[in-house]
């Protein structure tokens, strides 16, 4: 009973600790020039330079679930034809497992 109890308790440490290690990849694959860019378009909190093409991102987990997120950074176009945001799945510039990593990201913000 108390081992069952204690091993509950480390798997939802784990998990908690997963999570942010999933944020802070995401947090520099967000910011790399070379990978997702989002700087260029978008403020982030904590990023130099941003651009102001997108709005920027903030209190996004009040707007968007998980699925959402993703489908976002998969194709921005099935929401938005006319969008300049890079469709960062379909395109395969970022991997499912990368935009999962960013999602981890920008539900912090
Ligand atoms: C070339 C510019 C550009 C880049 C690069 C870009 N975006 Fe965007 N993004 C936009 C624009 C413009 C919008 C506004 C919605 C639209 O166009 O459909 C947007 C919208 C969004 C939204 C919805 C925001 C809201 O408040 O509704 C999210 C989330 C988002 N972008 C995340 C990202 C992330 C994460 C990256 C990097 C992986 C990124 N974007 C890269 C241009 C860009």
């Amino acid at each position: 009973m108390r081992t069952a109890l204690a091993l509950g308790l480390l798997l939802a440490a784990s998990a908690a600790a997963h999570a942010q290690s999933g944020a802070a990849e995401g947090q520099k694959l967000a910011f790399d020039r070379g990978k997702g860019n989002c700087l260029t378009c978008h403020e982030i909190k904590g990023g130099d330079l941003p651009g102001s093409i997108g709005p920027k991102l903030e209190n996004l987990k009040s707007k968007y679930d998980r699925t959402e997120l993703i489908a976002i950074l998969n194709d921005e176009t099935k929401r938005n034809p006319l969008t300049v945001m890079p469709p960062f799945g379909r395109n395969r510039i970022l991997t499912e497992q990368e935009i999962s990593a960013i999602v981890d990201f920008l539900q912090t913000l």
